[in-house]
């Protein structure tokens, strides 16, 4: 497996990452033994970044990763947990909080959760509006002076917030949604990590499943499945998504790969301070998108998978309107 720093400030890890979010959560019903099953392969395979959340599952995701590293080298693996989402007992979204000291009561339930005395990489999901980042990640850090975390990072922060927290602690990697199809952070975002030294960890690198090839109008939603409700897989919306997800097979087949392949390999040759999170959730997938690794993509190939699709070209936000409206990164 290859490696990658992330960024100048934070660990090697795999060039591509485990996003384990939708074996509890977000994505409809998850087979238990089958999550288990991908994450051991993927350990196996020499993929040493798991993503999870406190809140993925409200729990849930974090114990089933405790679960299947059971037996295993903790040393060997880098955790990343996001923090900060409040959820009710039915799975609905009641806001954020990322305080000083929701920080720390989070971090006490994670680390006994993961059975774990510390977590590689710790960040707040969500910037929380009524605290500023500075007390957020001063708090982490001094969580990082206890030795209950490593690494500190973000998700969805924008570039000004990304220098104001780097100036409190170094931040590892900045988690954020960047594909084909949702290259927003090329404008500020990323030339202000690049600055900084800010590792990415990319995820939505298959719009959730969109530009995954395995996409068609007929797939029934699940009750519960977020993308009942982005925009992107709505009505017209979806149509011309999926026209463009063939431009892009076309592409892919030309170059005896699968559209995931191409549209992992597409992140993997933005730099080497890109980790691709992927969501698989089955073997099939995880297998299907770690043969990224093995797409070189020529210039040629890029101009190509870039025409195939252009920038802005996705019909649709990448949230709802209420989501976009108080997310950091889109200010
Ligand atoms: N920081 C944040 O705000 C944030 C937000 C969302 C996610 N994340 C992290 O990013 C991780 C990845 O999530 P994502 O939404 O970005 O996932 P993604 O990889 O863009 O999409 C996952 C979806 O793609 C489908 N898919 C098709 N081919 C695949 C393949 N070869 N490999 C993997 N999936 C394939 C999956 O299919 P099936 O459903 O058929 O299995 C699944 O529905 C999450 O697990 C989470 O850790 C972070």
């Amino acid at each position: 497996m290859i490696s990658r720093s992330l960024g100048s400030h934070g660990p090697r890890v795999s060039a591509i990452g485990l996003g384990c979010m939708g074996m509890s959560d977000l994505y409809g019903p998850a087979n238990r033994a089958e999550s288990i099953a991908t994450i051991h392969a993927a350990l196996d395979a020499g993929v040493t970044l798991l993503d999870t959340g406190d809140y993925y599952g409200s729990g849930h995701n974090e114990l089933l990763i405790r679960e299947a590293l059971a037996g295993r080298n903790r040393e060997s693996v880098v955790l990343s947990v996001k923090f900060g989402a409040l959820r009710d007992t039915a799975g609905g979204f009641l806001g954020v909080d990322a305080r000083p000291a929701a920080v720390k009561n989070f971090l006490a339930y994670t680390l006994r959760r993961l059975g774990t005395d510390s977590v590689d990489i710790y960040r707040p999901g969500r910037l929380d509006p009524t605290v500023p980042v500075e007390e957020t990640v001063g708090t982490i850090a001094e969580m990082v002076k206890a030795g209950h975390v490593r690494y500190v990072g973000l998700s969805e922060a924008g570039a000004e917030t990304l220098r104001r927290a780097h100036a409190v602690h170094p931040i590892a990697d900045l988690q954020i949604e960047y594909s084909l199809l949702s290259r927003g952070i090329e404008a500020e975002i990323l030339p202000a990590a690049r600055a900084l030294g800010v590792g990415i960890t990319a995820y939505g690198v298959l719009s959730r499943g969109l530009i995954g090839g395995h996409w068609s109008k007929e797939r029934a939603l699940a009750k519960g499945d977020i993308r009942n409700f982005l925009p992107r897989f709505q009505g017209e919306n979806l149509d011309q998504n999926l026209a463009l997800v063939e431009a892009l097979r076309e592409v892919a087949e030309s170059k005896g790969a699968t559209v995931a392949q191409v549209a992992i390999a597409w992140v993997l040759s933005r730099g080497d301070d890109m980790v691709p999170l992927v969501g698989a959730r089955r073997r099939d997938r995880l297998s299907e998108a770690l043969g990224a690794l093995e797409v070189a993509l020529t210039p040629r190939d890029i101009a190509r998978l870039e025409k195939a699709v252009p920038r802005d070209a996705a019909a649709g936000d990448r949230y709802d309107a209420r989501q976009m409206s108080v997310l950091d990164s889109e200010r």
